[in-house]
């Protein structure tokens, strides 16, 4: 008894914790799962520790969606070993990690341009697709050999971001870019590690793996905020896209001088820009790339599914024309099994913590103030009271009787409420995009000898398979 962490007053259910390691110890490597499997024994909402850090785990749907609805629930972690205070990236700037007016202002911000950027014109989708011939061409000059995917689609999908970002595209065989996005799944890796450091701060003071990989953390940031900056330096020299569409950059600078009609203008300032850019970088990234490697891994376990895409593609669209964005409604059992695929592959299984920003009073228990707020996405995802055979890798789960699309109250990969993610519409057209014309185009097989499952996978932030190489057969 006298081991144990004493809870506060009210503090929601949960297993016993130590004192300094609270619960980090039972966490083992896939924390989704474990918190799950406490929600069956504790309840909807759980009360954990990360060393001395108090934790709620919201594994009810109708409950998350009334907390995450509440101010007082849309806070974020003030103190990050990564994103230290006075460091290139500080923790509390940016689009992911600021909270408040800061947050408000500038999601505001980013929602609309991003809403300008992404509409009224089709220059992000033919950047898109531009990618995706892209990768379509590389795919085809595999010649029907084994070939590992994942690289050549995290530059694909960095570069849609980096034209929203700056108004143009990298090279990929520019080695600045592709060191940039070498370091994306790198750094969503070792994000867990900042939970399990900030638990045991002290694991910093000596020589260690978790120490290790901070530091390489903190210089990757550091590398990405060097690169924002050099861009950013660039567009003020020559503002290339004045005469094109205009970008994230190109908007905030013009902002910036001309205000915005209300308060916050003096927060336009370029270190927060520089966040902002990493932010949109980093989130915009390995969720979009991970998501259309747990495609290929659920297509191969389930090739009658891949055959029905493929189908519904033919009879609709035909091979040969490339699918743009109005073909969506044209294929909505295509759209179901991105749904299905998204449900399945949970690639932000927690989503990104919140954290309380004064006393919250929630079903009878009391979150105190700076409590870590997560969200079970992976077990509403897979919880029978919202899915039925939830285990089954099933697309028409997302089809009304009449075949269109729908979208049941328990699917929420981009989490709700106040914060929830502002990439939505993009991601959802770039997985569209990708994920149709990938399989208009190739049928996916296995080498021979080879297996996949999609039990197999590495957890932090994001759950992303383990790697894997495919043949990638041409239709015509
Ligand atoms: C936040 C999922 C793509 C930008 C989030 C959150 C989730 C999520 C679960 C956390 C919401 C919360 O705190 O409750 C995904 C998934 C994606 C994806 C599954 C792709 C399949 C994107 C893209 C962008 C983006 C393409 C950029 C254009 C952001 C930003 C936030 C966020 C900036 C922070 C929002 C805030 O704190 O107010 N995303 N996302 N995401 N996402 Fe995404």
């Amino acid at each position: 008894q006298w081991l144990q962490l004493q809870r506060p007053k009210n503090f929601p259910p949960g297993p016993a914790a130590l004192p300094f390691l609270g619960n980090i110890l039972s966490m083992g490597g896939k924390p989704a799962v474990k918190m799950t499997e406490w929600k069956e024994k504790y309840g909807d909402i759980l009360g954990i520790y990360n060393g001395r850090k108090r934790v709620v785990v919201i594994s009810d749907l109708h409950i998350l969606r009334k907390i995450f609805s509440e101010d007082a629930a849309s806070g974020r972690v003030h103190e990050s070993l990564i994103r230290e205070k006075n460091s290139a990236i500080p923790i509390g700037m940016g689009l992911v990690f600021s909270q408040d007016d800061l947050w408000k202002t500038h999601r505001r911000f980013a929602l609309s341009t991003l809403r300008d950027l992404g509409m009224g014109t089709n220059w992000m989708e033919d950047i898109i697709i531009a990618e995706v011939e892209g990768i379509c061409d590389v795919l085809r000059n595999a010649n029907e050999k084994p070939f590992n995917p994942k690289i050549r689609l995290t530059n694909s999908v960095s570069n849609i971001i980096c034209a929203l970002m700056f108004g143009k595209t990298f090279s990929l065989a520019d080695p600045k870019f592709s060191r940039l996005t070498d370091l994306v799944a790198e750094n969503a890796a070792i994000f867990k590690q900042d939970f399990v450091a900030s638990a045991a701060p002290f694991l910093l003071w000596f020589p260690n793996v978790v120490r290790t990989k901070i530091f390489k953390a903190r210089r990757n940031l550091t590398g990405w905020a060097e690169f924002m900056t050099e861009m950013i330096n660039e567009h003020l020299v020559s503002p290339w896209q004045l005469s094109k569409a205009p970008d994230y950059v190109y908007a905030y600078q013009q902002t910036k001088i001309n205000g915005l009609g209300n308060q916050g203008n003096d927060t336009f300032n370029d270190l927060q820009l520089v966040c902002s850019l990493v932010d949109l970088f980093v989130a915009g990234t390995e969720t979009v790339s991970t998501t259309i490697r747990w495609m290929m891994v659920f297509m191969i376990e389930n090739p009658d599914v891949m055959e029905k895409v493929q189908k519904e593609i033919n009879d609709n669209v035909g091979w040969q024309n490339v699918l743009t964005n109005s073909d969506r409604a044209r294929l909505p059992y295509t759209e179901a099994m991105i749904f299905e695929v998204q449900r399945c592959g949970n690639s932000a299984p927690l989503g990104v913590a919140h954290q309380s920003r004064e006393d919250i009073q929630l079903e009878g228990y009391t979150i105190p103030k700076d409590t870590l707020i997560i969200s079970n996405l992976f077990s509403i995802h897979r919880d029978s009271r919202y899915w039925k055979n939830p285990d089954k890798f099933d697309p028409t789960r997302f089809l009304d009787a009449d075949g269109k699309l729908t979208r049941p109250e328990g699917f929420i990969p981009f989490s709700i409420g106040k914060r929830a993610c502002l990439g939505e519409a993009l991601a959802r057209m770039e997985l569209f995009l990708f994920i149709a014309n990938l399989l208009r185009c190739f049928t996916l097989r296995l080498p021979q000898g080879k297996t996949l499952s999609h039990n197999d996978y590495q957890s932090s932030i994001v759950n992303s398979p383990d790697p894997f190489e495919l043949i990638f057969v041409p239709i015509f």
